[in-house]
């Protein structure tokens, strides 16, 4: 796997960013990932004026990973409307986990680190095949 260019990624996601419809909590986000196969895909929040229907960013993002052609996420960051790298909130920890490849990286504010540093012992889809 060839180093990942977190600075190309922040720059796509502050972009995203700028295509955030936040008119209620005023808090911009940007996501972007670069696929296992080399795509760039971006996500950004889109609230609702019934509050809890509004999507995050990392939300819209697995959209755009599937309806461009699935696969897994190899390199993940996300950004508000300064441009400062922030942390996924605990539910986009878990959709990212879904489609986390095995060598997922993700920038964070403390810098790089795995899906294991952000989601420690997980739930996922190998639990569901344990028992079915
Ligand atoms: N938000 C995201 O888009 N992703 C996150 O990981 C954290 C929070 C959005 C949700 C809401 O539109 C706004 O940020 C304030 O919480």
């Amino acid at each position: 796997m060839p180093e990942v260019d977190f600075a190309a990624l922040t720059q796509a996601a502050r972009s995203a960013a700028e295509q955030a419809y936040a008119p209620y909590s005023a808090y911009p986000v940007g996501a972007a990932a670069l696929t296992e196969d080399g795509r760039l895909v971006t996500g950004c929040n889109v609230e609702n004026a019934s509050y809890g229907l509004g999507q995050c960013a990392e939300n819209t993002l697995i959209g755009q990973l599937h309806i461009t052609g699935g696969g897994s996420i190899a390199a993940f960051t996300c950004v508000n409307a300064k441009g400062d790298t922030i942390m996924p909130c605990g539910r986009c920890r878990q959709l990212l986990h879904e489609f986390a490849a095995p060598s997922f990286q993700i920038l964070t504010p403390q810098g790089i680190t795995g899906m294991a540093g952000i989601l420690p012992q997980a739930f996922g889809p190998q639990d569901l095949a344990e028992v079915v």
